[in-house]
C-alpha cells in the first residue's frame, strides 16, 4: 500500500476491478500454493513489469496473472485482502467488478468465483464496516455469444449481482456490440454500467446511454471532446466513475496535473473518484484523493463534493444514502 497520507474522508468506490487488486506477495503465495510458477523470479521483478503504454498493455499482464486464481478459496482471499486495504483508506461501500470470462476460459467455474468473492462480502459488513455489491462484467473484445452464455451460466447467482457492466479492450468494441445481453440483464432486474470513453471516443459514451441504457459510465474522460455529450450528461446527472491514478498509468493523460477532472466538476459532471486496478496502478482509492488534491490542488470542499457524490451515485437504497451523506 501507498505511504501517502490518506484523507479520513469516508467514501463509497465505484470502479473497482477484484482481479486488479492482486498484489506480488498474494500472487506469489498463490501461485505456490497452486503449484504454478510465474515467469518472473521475485515480487520485485514483478513489479518492475507494470510499466504501461496503453490498456492492451496492462491487459496483457492483467489477464496472465490471474492464472494463480484457482479456488474458491484464492477468490475469498483476494476480497479480504482488498477489504482490508479499503477499509485502511475510508471506503465504506464498494461495489466490485469481476470478470468471469478471464476464469471460465482457465476451467475455473463462474460458481467458484461468484461462490469465493461471496464469502469475503458476506462478512465484509462485520469485519470491515463496508457494505458491497458485485458488478459482473462482460469482456467487449470477447464475442456477444460469449457474453450471453456468461449471462446464463450466473443466472443462478442472480440474486448476489447487483449490475452488469462492461470491461476489457474498448477501441473496436463499441457497446452495441452488447445490446442484447443488457437488455437480459435489465429484464432481470439489475443495473448497468459500461466502460465507455476511456480509450474509446465520445460515440460509444451515446452508445452506452442510447443502446444499453447504462446507469453510470465508468472513466467516460473522452466526453470533454463532445460539448452536446456533456450536456447529456450534465443534464441526466450521469454518474462518471473516474480513476486518475489509472488515466495517468495507462497513458490516457500524460500527467495528473493533466487531468481533466476540476473541469469535469466545474462542468456539472456527476463525477466519482476511484481506483480501478489499485495493484498495478500506483494507489487505492484514498491515495487517488490525495494525488489529485495534491496535483491538482483540490480543496476540502472540493474532496468533499466528490465524496458524497460517490454515495449519490451508489447502488444502494435512499434510507442507506441518507445515512451515508
Ligand atoms: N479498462 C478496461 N478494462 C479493464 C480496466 C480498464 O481500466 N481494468 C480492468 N479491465
Ligand atoms: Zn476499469
Amino acid at each position: 500500500m501507498s505511504d501517502l497520507p490518506t484523507p479520513s474522508i469516508p467514501t463509497a468506490e465505484l470502479h473497482l476491478h477484484i482481479e486488479g487488486t492482486l498484489e506480488p506477495e498474494l500472487a506469489f503465495a498463490l501461485a505456490q500454493r497452486n503449484g504454478i510458477s510465474l515467469p518472473y523470479a521475485s515480487e520485485d521483478e514483478l513489479r518492475g513489469a507494470y510499466s504501461f503504454t496503453d490498456l492492451q498493455s496492462f491487459l496483457n499482464l492483467y489477464y496472465a496473472l490471474m492464472a494463480v486464481l484457482r479456488t474458491e478459496d484464492d477468490f475469498a482471499e483476494l476480497a479480504h485482502a482488498y477489504l482490508a486495504r479499503a477499509r485502511a483508506q475510508g471506503v465504506r461501500h464498494a461495489e466490485i467488478f469481476f470478470d468471469p470470462q478471464a476464469h471460465t476460459v482457465r476451467g475455473v467455474s463462474i460458481g467458484t468465483v461468484i461462490d469465493g468473492l461471496s464469502r469475503a462480502l458476506d462478512e465484509a459488513p462485520q469485519t470491515y464496516g463496508i457494505t458491497t455489491r458485485l458488478i459482473m462484467c462482460f469482456l467487449r473484445d470477447e464475442s456477444a455469444q460469449s457474453a450471453l452464455t456468461t449471462f446464463e451460466a450466473a443466472r443462478p447467482w442472480l440474486d448476489r449481482i447487483a449490475a452488469v457492466g462492461l470491461d476489457s479492450a474498448e477501441v473496436g468494441n463499441p457497446p452495441s456490440k452488447f445490446r442484447e445481453v443488457f437488455e437480459r440483464a435489465r429484464d432481470a432486474g439489475l443495473k448497468c454500467v459500461a466502460h465507455a470513453g476511456e480509450e474509446g471516443p465520445p460515440g460509444y459514451v451515446w452508445e452506452a446511454l442510447d443502446v444499453l441504457g447504462v446507469d453510470r459510465i465508468d472513466h467516460g474522460v473522452r466526453c470533454l471532446e463532445d460539448a452536446d455529450l456533456v450536456a447529456r450528461l450534465v443534464a441526466e446527472q450521469v454518474p462518471l466513475t473516474v480513476c486518475p491514478l489509472s488515466n495517468v498509468r495507462l497513458r490516457v493523460h500524460e500527467r495528473l496535473a493533466d487531468h481533466p477532472l476540476r473541469e469535469m466538476l466545474t462542468a456539472g459532471l456527476l463525477v466519482t473518484v476511484n481506483s480501478d486496478d489499485p495493484a498495478y496502478f500506483g494507489g487505492y482509492v484514498g491515495d487517488n484523493y490525495t494525488a489529485v488534491r495534491d496535483a491538482l490542488g483540490l480543496d476540502g470542499a472540493t474532496l468533499r463534493t466528490l465524496a458524497r457524490n460517490s454515495f449519490l451515485a451508489a447502488f444502494i437504497d435512499e434510507e442507506t444514502r441518507a445515512g451515508y451523506l
